[in-house]
């Protein structure tokens, strides 16, 4: 195998003719065969930093029902920066990473009170601002100011290490950076939203991840990973650790047990960690396998009891099925509530 060229090198050879080419295939290909995505229209700055903090780590597909749901719910900075904490979290169940459900409360918060309701348009107004990162910022920057900001994010990556062969492990901060670098010196003069939208488009429609299109693809003809795209990205990633969690569900009549989340699960409830010490495990309920960040988590989960009445601290809640569907759970325990329904 012809050992790939480093993203560097191929960001020095690109001269202003191979940018304008590079820009219009991309434009062109875009402007025809987008998605009707609805923040695509309008393209309000509310509507862009939604969808994008709900694009991370997530897919379109499943982003779109709960961008539509959240634009009813909660339509601009103010009526989200004026809604309870439990009631975003409530409306983000499921998407996961609920982290960024509080950043946007936040963020709404900071630029109801702060900015008189209005986002800043730079990058540099806007990693100022609590839960935006750069890769954000470049995207409402770009795609809701048609500001110059480069964008780098999965999508971008896939692109590019294809089109410039890149063998380098895409998963190190220095070749991250270059791809950052590189990202910039492709900007156009005009048209930067779109530009860095349609890289996205690109990555999300021709140059999947498996099988991509080559073939329909407008890069194409300067495209050196077209042979074998297949051997790009190159990640080195470490195997996903394994966890197991044992989970108890305490009944009291036709009600459950459930406690509130702390730190990261702040805002959340759940059924609490089995504890042999204060509880008895009395019949297997069911199984489940979820990913959370790098860890495969093996979790079980039983109908238990309390060995006596004070085990339960004064912190949790005895609550029926109908309360358990009202408050905000993380998903795996979501799971559990519907197969206690039905079972
Ligand atoms: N992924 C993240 N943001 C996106 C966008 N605006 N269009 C397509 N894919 C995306």
């Amino acid at each position: 195998m012809i050992k790939p060229s480093h993203p560097a090198e191929a960001f020095w050879k690109i001269d202003l003719k191979i940018r304008r080419a590079f820009h219009e295939s991309l434009k062109n290909w875009f402007l025809t065969h987008q998605r009707n995505l609805p923040w695509r229209d309008p393209r309000t700055p509310y509507a862009v930093t939604v969808s994008e903090l709900m694009l991370q780590q997530t897919q379109v597909k499943t982003v779109i029902p709960y961008f539509n749901r959240w634009m009813t719910t909660f339509p601009n900075w103010k009526a989200l920066a004026s809604a309870s904490e439990q009631s975003v979290l409530k409306s983000w169940e499921g998407l996961g990473y609920y982290s960024r459900a509080r950043n946007l409360h936040r963020l709404a918060q900071t630029v109801v009170t702060e900015l008189k309701g209005i986002m800043p348009s730079t990058v540099e107004g806007l990693t100022a601002l609590p839960g935006i990162g750069r890769y954000t910022a470049g995207a409402i920057a770009s795609l809701a100011f048609n500001q110059k900001a480069p964008l780098v994010d999965g999508n971008v990556i896939r692109v590019f290490a294809r089109i410039f062969a890149c063998a380098e492990n895409v998963a190190k901060p220095n070749v991250i950076a270059e791809f950052w670098n590189l990202a910039e010196a492709l900007l156009p003069e005009t048209d930067f939203g779109i530009h860095n939208e349609s890289l996205m488009e690109l990555g999300a429609l021709i140059c999947t991840p498996k099988n991509p299109s080559c073939s329909l693809c407008p890069m194409q003809k300067i495209c050196k990973g077209k042979t074998s795209p297949e051997l790009y990205p190159q990640k080195d990633r470490p195997k996903a650790e394994k966890l197991q969690e044992k989970i108890a569900l305490i009944t009291q009549g036709k009600k459950y047990w459930v406690i509130p989340g702390k730190e990261r699960q702040n805002g959340f409830w759940l059924f609490p960690t089995f504890n042999p010490s204060t509880m008895k495990w009395n019949q297997d309920f069911g199984s489940m396998k979820y990913g959370f960040t790098k860890y495969t988590i093996e979790m079980t989960y039983g109908l238990c009891e309390f060995k006596s009445k004070k085990s339960s601290s004064k912190e949790g809640q005895w609550m029926s099925i109908n309360e358990l569907e009202s408050i905000p759970l993380p998903q795996a325990h979501r799971k559990i509530v519907k197969k206690l329904q039905k079972p």
